[in-house]
């Protein structure tokens, strides 16, 4: 990857070059602009940790019900319209939502996720992750995105969701169409067809929420239909819909990018593969120190709701601020030589790959269980990772808030 630091009015977080590799660009902002306005998109990009952390803090000024800010679409919005027609249209919920409305989804999500739903997933994750590299392991190479980072956690949550791990893919197209409007800009065309793919999901959704209520079992969309009391109202249909896409969308990129990084890691630091073996509690570090080095979510976005000042720059109101987790993750002032890759490091769990404050990923326990899950076994079983075409970069998507890597040919040999 490149080291050297492009100038200010050489960086555009639309370049896919830059969001292949967008730490360079993250050292100039820190030294030159650490408000930066977006030039191409109007938005301003925080990228300092305590900036990053006070944005996020201060949820009456900036907010996450981005309703002015709905993608990058313009024009009629002919996605909502066909979901309000014949589904259910987007409503605001979860992290769309600023406290106090935002206490009621977030103390009820908090049940499902931190209690005893996870602990029941915890040894199917384990059987997975053996089942996954059981298929690759006699060949001594694998495409590890698709034959790995991918199905990991996409069964995961298609399985919660109702569906077979043999319809991965059907899962795959419904979170990409979910996911897609808010990736980049789409035609009428497109945007039609993300709300009739979207609308399969709906539909198949609201059979299963009704199935667990009547039949619950210890999942996740058990748990969603069963939330509720404590002075709190259930979630209606419409609110379940929207958790879902949200669970999704928030489940499932996200942890493939950081399978991904993680595996290029191990390529990269091939030293640490032996130590990880041998001290399997090491791994616990090694996911944290992964996360804040190549966070999988390089940033999301909130709205001033009123003139700010921050760091020196004043942002008006209705400004888009993307706080930029990523580059927080690499701030000088709060980790000691950033750019090294270091499993050592004091503070290792300081970092804000899953955001800070109320917004917190609600995910974070599963996805740590997954990511320890995959390495403790990838390590284990196998060893002496390459990439297949060293002379070639992983391919990545484009993105300008995620950072997912699309194909990664994988050498090893077998330990066990
Ligand atoms: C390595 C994997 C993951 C990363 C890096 C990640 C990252 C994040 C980040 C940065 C936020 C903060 C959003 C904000 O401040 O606006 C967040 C929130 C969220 N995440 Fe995750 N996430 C991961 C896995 C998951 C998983 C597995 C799920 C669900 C199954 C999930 C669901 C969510 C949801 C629903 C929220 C919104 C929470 C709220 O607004 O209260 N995430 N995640």
């Amino acid at each position: 990857m490149s080291q050297t630091a492009p100038t200010v009015d050489e960086i555009s977080f639309l370049d896919p070059a830059i969001q292949a590799d967008p730490y360079p660009a993250y050292r100039t902002l820190h030294k030159e602009r650490p408000v930066y306005l977006m030039p191409e998109t109007g938005m301003y990009m925080v990228t300092k940790y305590e900036d990053v952390r006070d944005v996020i803090k201060d949820t009456d000024t900036f907010s996450n019900n981005l309703v002015a800010m709905t993608g990058m679409q313009s024009g009629p919005n002919i996605q909502q319209e066909l979901l309000k027609e014949k589904g259910w249209a987007h409503v605001q919920t979860l992290q769309r939502t600023d406290p106090p409305q935002h206490d009621r989804y977030r103390k009820l999500l908090n049940k499902v996720f931190t209690g005893p739903t996870v602990e029941a997933i915890a040894p199917r994750i384990r059987t997975l992750v053996d089942e996954l590299i059981d298929r690759f392991i006699d060949k001594g190479e694998c495409e590890y995105f698709s034959e790995f980072a991918l199905p990991l956690p996409g069964i995961v949550i298609a399985e919660q969701i109702g569906l077979d791990p043999s319809e991965i893919k059907t899962f795959k197209k419904w979170a990409d169409a979910m996911l897609a409007a808010t990736q980049r800009p789409l035609t009428e065309e497109q945007l039609r067809e993300v709300a009739e793919t979207e609308l399969e999901a709906q539909h198949h959704l609201a059979k299963v929420f009704e199935d667990r209520r009547a039949n619950p079992r210890q999942d996740i969309m058990s748990g969603l239909v069963q939330a509720g009391g404590d002075g709190f109202e259930p979630f209606s249909m419409h609110e379940l819909q929207n958790l879902m896409h949200q669970l999704i969308t928030g489940g499932y990129e996200t942890t493939t990018s950081a399978l991904c990084q993680g595996m290029l890691l191990l390529i990269e630091h091939p030293h640490l593969v032996k130590r990880l073996r041998d001290n399997p509690d090491d791994v616990d570090k090694f996911v944290e120190e992964s996360l804040r080095f190549r966070s999988p979510v390089q940033g999301l976005f909130r709205q001033a709701t009123r003139d700010a000042d921050l760091n020196g720059t004043h942002i008006p109101k209705g400004s888009v601020v993307m706080v930029r987790f990523a580059a927080a993750n690499r701030d000088a002032e709060k980790f000691d030589d950033p750019d090294t890759f270091d499993i050592d490091r004091e503070g290792i769990a300081m970092h804000v790959a899953f955001g800070a404050g109320v917004h917190r990923c609600i995910g974070m326990v599963l996805a740590r269980e997954e990511l320890r899950s995959a390495y403790r076994a990838l390590v284990s079983r196998l060893g002496n990772f390459q990439l297949k075409y060293p002379d070639k970069e992983p391919e990545y998507e484009t993105s300008v808030f995620l950072y997912p890597v699309a194909k990664m040919h994988v050498t090893f040999d077998r330990v066990s």
